[in-house]
């Protein structure tokens, strides 16, 4: 897979791949992550890559031509399947997203900054938009960070063990179970029987019951939507 996050900030993605799963899935060839600086597409001396809203207001809105610029520079190259925007009115990301994402050859992700970008650059540019939640970043960068390491660590590969990623929390629209190591007692607070047991069916039993019921518990709105967990009206029935 290759993605290529544009931004005006690059040094805010220095270090978010530097590190862990998305450092060993780089070194091995597995991804490549081109973090690419919005200002060489900038056409005046001043490198400038934003200016004044139309009809005034406070804060800087992105222009389209460095973006447009910088787009199709890198269409020249490779063929993508999305260009996404980060953007907290953009569709909320979530596990079922990534696990798509995850089966994409190339990607674009554009990182807004200050007030967003011209309004053009969403309309003839971008494929799709996504919110990281319901809050407002100083930028895209972070966002886009959050959204590439969820997508990188579910690449075919990237995950020593391959079956990891599917006990994940939200992959069957329910939250991980409790997991306990080394020592079993720790000033009397002890590790479950069962998890000692070595008995793998009871165990399995157990964890997928934990499961449901912390989801009970912590995201109700989950169950709802899992149309495999008995008694549970799917989304669309409700
Ligand atoms: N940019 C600013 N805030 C954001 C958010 N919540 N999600 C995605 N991109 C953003």
């Amino acid at each position: 897979m290759h993605i290529d996050i544009i931004t005006c900030l690059p040094k805010l993605l220095e270090s978010p791949f530097s590190d862990s799963i998305v450092k060993r899935a780089i070194a091995k060839g597995l991804v490549k992550i081109n973090v690419i600086d919005l200002r060489a597409y900038a056409t005046d001396r001043h490198r400038s890559v934003d200016d004044y809203a139309y009809g005034g207001g406070a804060g800087m809105v992105l222009m389209v031509e460095p973006i447009d610029r910088c787009i199709s520079d890198l269409k020249s190259r490779r063929t993508y399947d999305e260009v996404i925007y980060m953007s907290p009115d953009g569709e909320p990301f979530r596990q079922s997203l990534a696990n798509a994402l995850s089966l994409k050859q190339n990607l674009i992700i554009l990182c807004g900054h200050y007030k967003g970008v011209d309004e053009r650059v969403r309309e003839h540019l971008v494929t799709r938009e996504i919110s990281i939640g319901d809050y407002v970043l100083s930028g895209g960068e972070l966002a886009a960070a959050v959204v590439t390491d969820a997508i990188v660590r579910l690449i075919p590969g990237v995950l020593s063990d391959e079956t990891s990623a599917l006990s994940d929390s939200f992959q069957d629209n329910l939250v991980a179970p409790p997991v306990y190591t080394r020592p079993a007692d720790y000033k009397g607070w002890k590790v479950p029987d069962v998890l000692l047991s070595g008995h793998e069916a009871k165990i399995e039993a157990w964890r997928h019951e934990m499961a449901l019921e912390r989801t009970r518990q912590r995201r109700p709105g989950l169950l709802a939507d899992n149309p495999d967990e008995p008694g549970n009206i799917p989304a669309g029935e409700r």
